[in-house]
């Protein structure tokens, strides 16, 4: 079973230098019917490299194109030029959740364990892990269209985050956050980070700046480091 925009990524490039590369992406949307059509350039020239063990950074102005360059890196969207590499797992948490109204928390962690080929027991210990540090267990039984905002981008983050990837992309993940699960959230980012792990994550906050090893800027269609 395979959940929308989630699959996990092949191994694409060699063990050694960056876990997620992208070189020269670039995207224009297409609107409207065939004889009206008109073209949105979105992405020009973006480019990005993720190495083991680090926090990045992505950010720009609202329509700057974040969203759809992260749904290029994970594969969930067709780009119209450039390359993208990637090195074992991706775990990608979008800015919309993707969940299913009728389904318990329980059940979707079953659901994408299935989806990322986990055992059964690697998913539990892994889903009561997430309960705990995301403290929201006591929700398990709960439908989603019972969830409040945060706690639906809780599993939404979590459902990411179950297969323990390699690399984490999370697009504002923490938009709907209280400040203790914000720091949680924090928390467990550094952990992973200390165990070679890497994270791009969308954020629109400069307060969050120094919590970041790299910042990438989206500009006019162009990446920026800053
Ligand atoms: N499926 C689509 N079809 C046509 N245009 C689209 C589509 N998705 C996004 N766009 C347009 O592409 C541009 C970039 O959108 P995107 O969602 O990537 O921006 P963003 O930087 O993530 O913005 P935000 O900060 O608001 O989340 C916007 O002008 C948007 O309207
Ligand atoms: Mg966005």
């Amino acid at each position: 079973m395979t959940a929308p925009g989630r699959e996990p990524a092949v191994a694409e490039a060699g063990a050694s230098g960056p876990t997620l590369a992208a070189r020269h992406v670039a995207k224009t949307y297409r609107r409207g019917p065939m004889w009206r059509r008109t073209r949105v350039p979105v992405l020009t020239d973006a480019s990005i490299e993720l190495y083991p063990g680090e926090i990045v950074g992505l950010v720009g102005e609202n329509g700057a194109g974040k969203s759809t360059f992260m749904k290029i890196l994970v594969g969930s969207l067709d780009r119209d030029g450039g390359v993208v590499e990637r090195v074992g797992r991706i775990g990608y948490c979008p800015q919309e959740p993707v969940l299913y109204e009728r389904l318990t928390c329980d059940e979707h962690f079953e659901l994408f364990g299935e989806a990322y080929g986990l055992d059964a027991s690697t998913t539990e210990r892994s889903r009561s892990e997430l309960y705990d540090v995301f403290d929201f267990g006591r929700y398990s039984a709960t439908r989603v269209e019972e969830l409040s905002g945060g706690t639906r981008a809780k599993l939404n983050l979590g459902l990411a985050l179950l297969p323990d990837p390699e690399v984490l992309l999370l697009d504002e993940p923490y938009a709907g956050f209280d400040w203790d699960t914000y720091l949680r959230f924090w928390d467990l980012t550094s952990r992973r980070r200390a165990e070679g792990r890497s994270v791009l994550i969308i954020s629109h906050f400069v307060a969050d700046e120094e919590r970041f090893d790299r910042i990438v800027e989206l500009r006019e269609g162009r990446t920026v480091e800053r």
